[in-house]
């Protein structure tokens, strides 16, 4: 195969973030029953009857409950949930990482069905970007790269391309060409859901440390 000698280098991506809740919040909410906790269920997005998680090197993660969102309102749902009930969140992709940073308690949060390539695009900043959904694949993403005119690729990605966007920006993943940059690298702008609920978006011009964290987050941010 003979790849297109132009490169896209930067990549835009909406993250669906974990999320670390104020300590009060546990304590106000601590009281809550369970059958209180069922009943927002049923107004709020449910979690899946899946037990456990097992990620490719066989740890075994036993989340109260294990979900699976098809849209932000979703996510934003799952966060209002955690909030109420006193828990915390953390995110897997494909479950591939070395170690087992998903691992939790509380809410475990899968973000595969959040998968769609919003747009492609040219921009005066960054020249060419892409923009995904946090569950999207490396190849889904270069797929899409490939059909635009003119047709791009990223200059290197980790050899197996079904990994998740934010799996791979939060452990800056990289491909096996020297000097090139990790997945985190190539972030110009994110999006995360946050323990309030709400979407915030994190970028250079708008906090160039909060930015960094917020990229290479280990699924602890
Ligand atoms: C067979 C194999 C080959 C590999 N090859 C390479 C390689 O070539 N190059 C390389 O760099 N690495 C490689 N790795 C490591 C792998 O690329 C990384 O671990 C990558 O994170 C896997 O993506 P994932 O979708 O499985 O992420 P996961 O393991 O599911 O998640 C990784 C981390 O990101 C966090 N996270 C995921 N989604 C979100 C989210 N939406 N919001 C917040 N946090 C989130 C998780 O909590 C976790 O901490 C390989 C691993 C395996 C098992
Ligand atoms: C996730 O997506 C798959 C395939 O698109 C679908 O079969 C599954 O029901 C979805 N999961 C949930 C919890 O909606
Ligand atoms: C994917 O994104 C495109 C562009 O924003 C949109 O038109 C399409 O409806 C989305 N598809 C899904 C399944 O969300």
């Amino acid at each position: 195969m003979t790849y297109p000698n132009r490169t896209v280098t930067l990549i835009l991506v909406l993250l669906i973030a974990s999320i670390f809740f104020e300590t009060y919040e546990s304590r106000v909410h601590k009281s809550i029953k369970r059958n209180e906790l069922i009943e927002n269920f049923k107004r709020l997005f449910a979690p899946t009857s899946e037990k456990s998680f097992t990620t490719w090197f066989g740890n075994v993660i036993t989340p109260q409950y294990i979900f699976r969102p098809n849209s932000l309102d979703d996510l934003k749902d799952i966060v209002k949930n955690a909030k109420i009930n006193g828990k915390k969140i953390r995110c897997a992709g494909r479950g591939h990482s070395w170690t087992s940073l998903s691992n939790t308690k509380d809410y475990l949060v899968i973000v595969n069905n959040l998968s769609n390539v919003t747009e492609v695009t040219k921009t005066d900043t960054y020249g060419w970007t892409i923009t995904a959904l946090a569950g999207t694949q490396i190849k889904t993403m270069e797929q899409a790269l490939l059909k635009n005119n003119p047709p791009l690729a990223f200059k290197t990605m980790p050899a197996p391309d079904f990994f998740s966007a934010s799996g791979i920006i939060a452990v800056a993943a990289h491909g096996g060409v020297t000097a090139a940059p990790s997945a985190s690298d190539l972030v110009v702008k994110l999006q995360m859901v946050s323990g309030d609920g709400e979407l915030q978006e994190f970028s250079n011009e708008k906090d160039p440390v909060e930015f960094n964290a917020a990229k290479l987050n280990l699924g602890e941010f």
